[in-house]
């Protein structure tokens, strides 16, 4: 099995969200192979809008940057995990860029609407399994993925992805909270490892893992303890 994840972070391996992406592949078994690709050290160059890849070069962009790497890596791979931080209720613009330079594994639009998105090209593309994984700043997660969830409903179909929103996504680069950090930690694993065998997280683990990690009393007493500490600049 071959597991990718796109690191949509530009702070790459220092990315808080990134913890969480590891933590489900360490889930799967010893014999999977994992790849992470930072995509801010990548060079995604935005769509051009030009729909060659829907005409004159059928299923290929006429960019020539890395899109043509992570293209090949997405379907050589089995399960897919974007891995990223909540921006302004949507996915950061790399991804985004990311996203949209996706247009050539989709068959044109003839017209209609069906419901859902795009068919694919390349068969192979409806047998992989995606995985969404993200942090968020906010104390919790349900007010701040409303959009990125309808986003991605009308982009992937409500039934066809996996999410993970976790909110407090600062606590993983904080002192405190670390043993909740931690226990928080392990049922992503165990997340992973029901993934790994079914393709599904089971509604146990799924209520461990939709809990914030701190209770919103706890997060606001850490966050405002953080904010007195520093020392404005002059
Ligand atoms: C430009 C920017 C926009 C952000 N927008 C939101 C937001 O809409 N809601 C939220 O709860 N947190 C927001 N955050 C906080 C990040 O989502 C949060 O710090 C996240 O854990 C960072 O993850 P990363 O370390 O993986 O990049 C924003 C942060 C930045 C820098």
């Amino acid at each position: 099995m071959k597991l990718l994840i796109l690191n949509g972070s530009p702070k790459c391996e220092r990315s808080n969200t990134l913890n969480i992406a590891k933590a489900f592949a360490e889930g799967f078994p010893e014999s999977t192979e994992v790849e992470i690709l930072h995509l801010a050290k990548m060079h995604i160059k935005p769509c051009l809008g030009c729909f060659s890849c829907w005409g004159k070069t059928a299923g290929k962009c006429v960019i020539d940057d890395d899109m043509g790497i992570i293209s090949e890596k997405i379907l050589a791979s089995d399960i897919i995990v974007e891995s990223f931080p909540l921006y302004f209720f949507g996915m950061p613009s790399t991804l985004k860029a990311m996203t949209d330079r996706c247009l050539p594994f989709m068959k044109p639009y003839e017209g209609g609407f069906a419901g859902g998105f795009h068919e694919m090209r390349d068969g192979r593309m409806n047998i992989k399994k995606l995985v969404i994984i993200s942090t968020c700043g906010y104390v919790e997660a349900a007010p701040m993925y409303e959009a990125l969830r309808k986003q991605l409903d009308s982009i992937c179909g409500k039934s066809h992805y996996t999410a993970i929103f976790c909110p407090q996504g600062e606590l993983f680069v904080s002192d405190y909270g670390r043993r909740q950090r931690e226990g928080y930690l392990r049922d992503i694993k165990r997340a992973g490892e029901e993934f790994a065998d079914s393709f599904t997280i089971s509604p146990e683990t799924r209520s461990k893992i939709d809990k914030p990690i701190l209770s919103p009393a706890g997060f606001e007493a850490i966050t405002s303890a953080h904010w007195k500490q520093q020392k404005p600049h002059g």
